[in-house]
């Protein structure tokens, strides 16, 4: 078999890091076949619970699971790393304004970005989980010369995920039915979820979303206002469905995106559709030769230029905020 993946999770014993180590353990992130060697890199407050989650998955005894290391040394939870799941972030508390998040959360992904710059493996892939997810990527490529930007992504796919949820309900069809929709923009309340391209079974995005009241007043609030509703729901946010979604959104980018579909995924922008050159943007993505491309040339009409018009400044204003700190 081959030699074990290094998987480095950063807040691995907050509740996304919880519910995503024992997936990989099993094997849905990155296959079957292939072996995994998991860091778990914490704050020192949060290593006693990241040693719990560490006795946990050596309760699982998973077969593909060859090593577990708790570690709060960035540098030795990097080391030789072939994946990096930055989930660990600054929350932000009461009182704090926006740019102190920016600010505070700009300093941690700019020195994990230099750590993996020097000690990571070469072909390092690295997914931001962590708010501001964009913005943080985007921080953490800056410091990280030596790594191509591409590798440097931030999770959209729980949007992706939830907008073909919504559509499905809507049509009353299966959520496998459901192709090609596309989140742009922001990870926020800004997100634009896209149906105009969708496969909808045998229709189109399009037939749904000439029903404008509920594309505007029920179909985009819902997918872009579902965390705020399910943290009011669960009293706590949602971690399953985001863990979900990152094990989706690194399988897809190793293993591949079905032919002639595609999903969501926040990139660095190569300036396609007129997003900015370096902005970390959702697109519409595949996944080729484990590289991901933005698929490009899709016709945006008015509506959606408007919606990505929006999120794509709201994300300048972030940047601009993260780098003059
Ligand atoms: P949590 O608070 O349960 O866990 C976060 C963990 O990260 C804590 O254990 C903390 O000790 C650790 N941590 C903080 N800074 C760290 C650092 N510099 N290095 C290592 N570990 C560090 O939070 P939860 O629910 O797991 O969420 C994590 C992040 O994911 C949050 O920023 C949240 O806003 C974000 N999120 C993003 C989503 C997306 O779709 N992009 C969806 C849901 C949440």
């Amino acid at each position: 078999s081959p030699a074990p993946a290094v998987v480095t999770v950063t807040g691995a014993a907050g509740s996304i890091g919880y519910a995503s180590v024992f997936r990989i353990a099993a094997g849905e992130m990155l296959g079957p076949d292939q072996p995994v060697a998991l860091r778990l890199l914490e704050l020192p407050q949060a290593i006693p619970a990241a040693v719990g989650t560490a006795m946990e998955l050596d309760d699982g005894a998973f077969g593909l699971l060859k090593s577990v290391e708790v570690l709060d040394d960035p540098r030795k939870a990097f080391d030789g790393a072939n994946f990096g799941l930055l989930i660990g972030a600054r929350p932000r508390t009461k009182g704090m304004e926006r740019a102190d998040l920016l600010a505070a959360n700009s300093s941690i992904f700019a020195s994990q970005g230099e750590v993996i710059n020097e000690v990571a493996a070469d072909d390092i892939r690295v997914i931001v989980v962590g708010n501001p997810a964009n913005t943080n990527a985007a921080v953490a490529a800056a410091h990280a010369p030596d790594v191509p930007a591409e590798r440097f992504t931030a999770l959209t796919r729980l949007d992706h995920n939830r907008a073909v949820a919504q559509l499905a309900h809507r049509a009353n069809v299966d959520v496998g039915e459901i192709s090609r929709v596309t989140i742009w923009g922001n990870h926020s309340a800004t997100q634009y979820p896209d149906i105009f391209h969708a496969r909808v079974g045998r229709r189109s995005g399009a037939e749904y979303a000439a029903d404008r009241e509920w594309l505007v007043d029920d179909f985009i609030p819902t997918v872009a206002k579902r965390g705020t509703a399910i943290l009011e729901a669960r009293g706590a946010s949602s971690a399953a469905s985001a863990a979900n979604a990152t094990i989706d959104h690194v399988r897809d980018w190793v293993l591949g995106t079905p032919t002639d579909e595609w999903t969501s995924a926040a990139l660095s922008s190569t300036g396609a559709y007129g997003i900015p050159e370096g902005l970390v943007s959702s697109f519409p993505v595949r996944s080729v030769d484990g590289r991901w491309e933005i698929v490009e040339g899709l016709e945006i009409n008015e509506f959606s230029r408007a919606r990505i018009d929006a999120s794509v400044a709201e994300l300048q204003a972030e940047r601009d905020a993260a780098f003059n700190r």
